[in-house]
């Protein structure tokens, strides 16, 4: 690793000097504004996986030299991560899953859930920390405040409500839709006041903020958590659960097989110990060691570097897009507040489709950015304030086959190594596109509800091919 700063990260982007093609013909360097849905990579962890790669072997299945280095490895970079989140490793285990979604998942099949027990989540939630809930548990929502933010009191009216049946509060450390941050240390002890635990989505959370975990002795001590190797740039393919051992060492694994055991016997099995026993099959040791050498990576860079710059970008972004004539900004709009929420940025062109300004975007501007609901429908639809005669006319066309009409927003959301030209490289399209200005005429896909130039064939396969 060399050495490391919020200056010079930028040079360490795998693919930043990719240029793409344009509707006029032009090639133009890709502006990436789409790091909430995921990264690029970092050269170092490019470097390591491949240095890696030359000692890689089977993980904890072998005597021969490159197994027990890889083993050392992967182990290694569980106690990477545990450290990187603060949960100390006598009474928390890192479990490596796929991603967020799957140690959602997976937690929420691991706790024992009785009939009457209630999570509580909130509207802003990604799909990711709402629907596993919804088939293991019974849920409620908490609410949002008019500008987006969690609704604390509704909390407490729901904590009030349900008492003890509440037996684990769900939230989002960061929204990938608003970039607000949660009170996840707050919300912790509130949940520890009435027995119940927390689990806090760190997907958005751990790009950009450290995270304490805390002993479990502390109140505010988070029980669970998760977060995406692939939106902290090192995409190989792995995620994170890290979670309190006691409930991992009772019951059955939700995946079994291999890896997962200590003995097995004609009719009789004996798990292994933790965090084997939660790692079915063979591990993506490869993914590890990538996701280890990037919070290492980012450690160095310091995240309090990390946060200070994008909270620089996010202020330069909000004081330009305010200027422009029928463009609403959703959630926290304070230029002089963006230390306290995330660098994403969600906002809509009075008139225009989200899906058309995306389009004219990518093909005028070869900025790529997020447009739709972000995997969070029902935070969107309230944000917009839809109607439910409107939601239900949806149904009716997603019935249908069609995408058309589907609301959204527009979101910007920065990495570490994005800077002010391409902000105002943006904000130069945002405005031509706003006033009518750009070349294409667009045309609409009933069933993807996406636009693409009329006539235009761009041969993908010149640019990588397999
Ligand atoms: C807040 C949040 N939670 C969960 C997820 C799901 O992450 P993954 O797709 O890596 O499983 C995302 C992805 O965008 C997210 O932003």
């Amino acid at each position: 690793m060399n050495n490391l700063t919020i200056d010079n990260i930028r040079e360490q982007v795998i693919g930043i000097d990719r240029k793409v093609p344009l509707l006029d013909g032009r090639v133009v360097q890709y502006i990436n504004l789409d790091n909430a849905a995921t990264t690029p990579t970092l050269r170092p962890v490019f470097d390591k996986v491949n240095e890696f790669l030359h000692w890689y072997s089977s993980v904890e299945r072998g005597a021969g030299f490159k197994s027990r280095l890889s083993t050392l490895m992967y182990n290694r970079a569980h106690e990477i991560v545990g450290d990187f989140v603060g949960a100390n490793q006598d009474e928390y285990t890192v479990i490596f899953t796929k991603n967020t979604t799957e140690s959602i998942n997976k937690l929420a099949h691991r706790i024992d859930f009785s009939k009457n027990d209630i999570v509580l989540r909130s509207i802003m939630e990604h799909h990711s920390n709402d629907l596993p809930w919804r088939m293991n548990a019974n849920v409620e929502y908490i609410n949002i405040n008019p500008h987006g933010g969690l609704d604390l009191d509704h909390l407490d009216q729901l904590i009030a409500k349900f008492s003890h049946r509440i037996r684990l509060i769900a939230i989002s450390g960061a929204s990938n839709v608003t970039g607000y941050l949660n009170p996840i240390h707050e919300i912790a002890k509130k949940a520890h006041s009435i027995g119940a635990e927390i689990f806090v989505d760190a997907a958005q959370l751990a790009p950009h903020r450290d995270i304490e975990m805390k002993p479990l002795d502390d109140p505010s001590h988070i029980d669970y958590l998760a977060l995406s190797a692939h939106k902290m740039y090192a995409p190989y393919g792995t995620g994170v659960l890290v979670g309190r051992r006691d409930t991992f060492l009772k019951g059955d694994p939700d995946s079994v097989g291999g890896g997962t055991i200590e003995l097995v016997t004609e009719d009789e099995v004996r798990w292994a110990d933790l965090p084997e026993k939660e790692e079915a099959g063979t591990p993506n040791a490869v993914g590890a060691v990538a996701l280890a050498e990037a919070i290492l990576c980012m450690q160095q860079i310091g995240m309090e570097e990390i946060a200070a710059h994008e909270a620089r970008l996010s202020a330069y972004l909000l004081r330009k897009l305010k200027k422009i004539d029928g463009i609403s900004i959703y959630g926290d709009t304070d230029p002089e507040n963006t230390a306290n929420r995330l660098g994403v940025i969600p906002f809509a062109v009075e008139g225009m489709p989200h899906q058309l300004l995306a389009a004219i975007l990518a093909y005028e501007g070869g900025i790529g950015v997020r447009n739709g609901c972000f995997c969070a429908h029902p935070y969107v639809l309230k944000l917009l304030h839809v109607s439910s005669s409107r939601i239900e006319a949806y149904k009716d066309e997603v019935e249908h086959g069609s995408h058309e009409g589907l609301p959204g927003l527009i979101r910007i959301s920065f990495g570490c190594y994005n800077e002010e030209p391409e902000v105002d490289a943006l904000i130069e399209h945002l405005e031509r596109a706003v006033r009518g200005d750009y070349q294409g005429e667009y045309v609409q896909d009933r069933h993807t509800g996406e636009f693409a130039p009329k006539g235009l064939t761009q041969d993908l396969g010149q640019y990588f091919s397999l």
